[in-house]
């Protein structure tokens, strides 16, 4: 049968600052989902969150872009905006929802958004990934590893389905295009652009041999629709895994050392994307808001089902000793990159705070600032 799976994700609000949504949002979103379950409009859909965003993985037949899916979505999130988060005044109510201007599609009002539409394998492991703290480029090293580097997926080489590579989706954030790079072949324009993570994202991997997609990822960039800073955009990922696609421990090897990414406190910082359990609670930042944080939810859809570990509730991945590693690695470069306070690269650098009230400091020098000449005058 042909699924599709859709994971959209908004931050309309969180409890003690920008940390975690309110239980009752979570009960409110789970109410919304048992009962799109029962109507039919989807097969299956669960509830999460990572750090502030609320995150909706939902399974159906209708397609990507599915007006009543992204309606779903877009009720839910409003919903819990106006009956839960504004009455307990929780921090950023509403924050990720942009436009009320909903007219069927739920993309560039704020919230982020992957959707996979695919025949259904014998068995059909997946990977949902969802982070905080962050924005969609930080998917460009993971996903460069899963898809692109033998030295991470060791099926690029040994599996014949994967050895002819796979296609990826890049957007141009800035200049709203894409273009399609076919790694091994156009590897290094490929990485040329990824190297660009503020500008250039990927939104869809797809298999070479066939087409068949691999990966989707939201590609919301917050800033860009309102204009100002509102909050960092925290993306979503789903890749497909085994048989064809790279294993499940390939897809997290990807994320073993982490990578510098921007986001952190105030969405204007460089640090690295820990790897957390969400079991255990540990999908919350504290340290400088941060650092930006990831988790990993393993599933099998079965019959267009989410199959988890005990009924629908997900393989908790990065629940492994082996991860230890990786958050001590992580935990190492937060603080040494906090040891540079406001000077970049531990800032972003100009361009990227645009959006922050660093032109307005600009600007009121700006009377200030003198001709090289004349300054020289000046000082005589
Ligand atoms: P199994 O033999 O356990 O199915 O593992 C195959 C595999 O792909 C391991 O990454
Ligand atoms: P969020 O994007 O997760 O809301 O975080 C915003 C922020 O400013 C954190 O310091
Ligand atoms: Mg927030
Ligand atoms: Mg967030």
């Amino acid at each position: 049968m042909r699924v599709t799976v859709s994971v959209i994700k908004a931050d309309v609000g969180s409890v003690a600052g920008h940390h975690r949504p309110h239980a009752e949002m979570l009960s409110y979103a789970v109410r919304k989902i048992e009962e799109a379950e029962k109507s039919g409009l989807i097969l299956s859909g669960y509830v999460t969150h990572a750090g502030d965003d609320i995150v909706l993985v939902m399974t159906h037949t209708r397609g990507v872009n599915d007006p009543e899916v992204h309606g779903l979505a877009w009720s839910t999130f409003r919903e819990i905006t106006e009956k839960v988060a504004k009455p307990l005044k929780l921090y950023g109510a509403g924050q990720d929802l942009l436009s009320d201007a909903f007219s069927g599609n739920i993309r560039g009002l704020g919230p982020g958004v992957a959707e996979l539409e695919f025949e259904e394998r014998p068995s059909e492991p997946i990977v949902v990934f969802a982070a905080d703290k962050t924005e969609p480029g930080a998917w460009n090293v993971p996903l460069y590893r899963m898809f692109a580097s033998p030295d991470n997926t060791a099926g690029l080489v040994i599996d014949p389905k994967l050895h002819t590579g796979f296609k990826f989706e890049v957007l141009d954030l800035i200049e709203s295009e894409s273009v399609i790079l076919k790694a091994p072949e156009e590897l290094y324009d490929l990485v040329g652009l990824l190297g660009t993570p503020g500008r250039y994202a990927v939104s869809m991997v797809y298999r070479a041999i066939d087409d068949e997609p691999a990966a989707a990822a939201s590609t919301t960039r917050l800033s860009l629709i309102a204009g100002r800073y509102v909050g960092k955009d925290d993306p979503v990922l789903a890749v497909r895994a085994q048989a064809g696609f790279p294993a499940v421990g390939e897809i997290l090897s990807a994320f073993a050392i982490p990578p510098v990414v921007s986001g952190w406190m105030r969405g204007s910082h460089r640090g690295p994307l820990m790897p957390v359990s969400f079991r255990k609670g540990h999908n919350v930042v504290t340290f400088f808001d941060g650092p930006p944080r990831v988790i990993a939810m393993g599933w099998q859809i079965s019959n267009g089902r989410l199959v988890g570990v005990d009924r629908k509730e997900p393989a908790d991945l990065f629940d492994d000793p082996f991860f230890d590693y990786s958050r001590r690695v992580a935990a190492e470069m937060a603080v040494y990159l906090r040891t540079m306070g406001e000077f970049e690269p531990a800032r972003l650098g100009h361009e990227e705070m645009e959006y922050t009230t660093l032109p307005q400091i600009l600007e009121r020098l700006k009377p200030r600032f003198r001709k090289l000449e004349e300054a020289a005058s000046h000082r005589g």
